[in-house]
């Protein structure tokens, strides 16, 4: 019987113990997931901490679930070789991040693509969306599913109404090719950061704003330092659950049966929480004084006009036949 630890390292944001880790036992297989966001109030970081509980519970004596939060092991420029390197087993980074591998997540990214997350839903439960976990099995990854956190609004520390008002503003971005095209189209500058350099930019005014979903903006504390967030539900936000083939063709066909059942279950679960959670974050954003916005129909439209371009840029890339499969999702 596994025992548990308080994770004393892996402090929360405001200093709470985030979850308690599994010791495990000689013999269990190992399975290490890093990722690089709060244990609580989090899709994903609660997905993993759902997970590793289910595992260490229906798997106890054969395997053993480890959850790094926090880029407390591995950022995620560095968390897909060291998936390679078997140093860790799980990760689920933004596709945005996945650009080095293939182009065709980038249909993710296309600004303004999807309505809503039953959209979202629709694409990656059909066959296209399903093809493309495997968009870099010649890396040697095997995708394991889609965890989704939710659509990105921006921020800054004065209010964004229409796209003039982000001119000549510094957007922090992920390291991806289509959000810096994104922000660019505003007029504005965009620099890429690791997420947990975010915050301290903010903060120190290396960045005028940032674009996240509500969980991450709350969460990660990017709302102390940005007076204003407006509602753009601009672009998506969805991770790939990932892993190393040669990690999964090792394990017993029947440990490796069990592993990926409740894994599905598990990702299923919170695919169905990700919105609430989202809504959560924004009111506690509100609660602590920070204004929220909402556009109008027309300032949608101008926003939505001013990153059009972004789509001619990157559809031959990313493949016609994709973006209309992605388009007709929202139907
Ligand atoms: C994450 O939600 O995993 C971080 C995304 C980001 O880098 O903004």
């Amino acid at each position: 019987m596994k025992t548990f630890y308080p994770a004393v390292l892996m402090l929360g944001l405001f200093g709470a113990p985030a979850f308690a880790q599994a010791t495990c036992e000689p013999g269990e297989t190992v399975i290490k997931f890093s990722h690089v966001v709060a244990a609580e109030g989090h899709p994903k970081g609660e997905m993993a901490t759902a997970l590793a509980a289910r595992v260490n519970r229906e798997m106890d004596g054969t395997a053993c679930m480890l959850v790094f939060p926090m880029s407390e092991l591995y950022d995620d420029n560095d968390v897909m070789e060291a998936i390679l390197l078997g140093d860790v087993h799980l990760a689920a980074p933004s596709v945005s991040k996945l650009e080095n591998y293939t182009f065709q997540y980038r249909v993710f990214d296309l600004p303004f693509l999807f309505d809503d997350m039953d959209a979202v839903q629709r694409f990656v439960g059909g066959p296209m969306g399903q093809d493309l976990l495997d968009a870099m099995s010649d890396y040697g990854f095997a995708g394991l599913g889609y965890l989704f956190n939710g659509l990105k609004q921006f921020s800054a520390s004065r209010p964004l109404l229409v796209p003039g008002d982000a001119e000549g503003l510094t957007f922090r971005v992920q390291a991806s090719d289509v959000a810096t095209s994104m922000v660019e189209a505003l007029a504005a500058r965009a620099r890429q950061l690791p997420f947990e350099e975010v915050r301290a930019a903010l903060q120190k005014g290396l960045v005028d704003g940032q674009e996240n979903t509500w969980s991450n903006i709350y969460t990660a504390g990017f709302y102390e330092f940005q007076e204003e967030v407006t509602a753009t539900n601009h672009q998506l936000l969805v991770y790939l659950v990932v892993t190393s083939k040669e990690w999964l063709d090792s394990l017993d066909s029947d440990v490796r049966l069990q592993f990926l059942s409740i894994l599905g279950e598990v990702i299923e679960a919170a695919n169905m929480r990700a919105d609430g959670i989202n809504q959560a974050s924004r009111q506690r954003i509100v609660e602590a004084g920070g204004t929220v916005r909402e556009l109008t129909g027309d300032q949608r439209r101008q926003w939505r006009s001013v990153m059009a371009p972004v789509w001619d840029e990157y559809e031959t890339m990313i493949g016609v036949d994709l973006i209309d499969a992605a388009i007709a999702a929202n139907d």
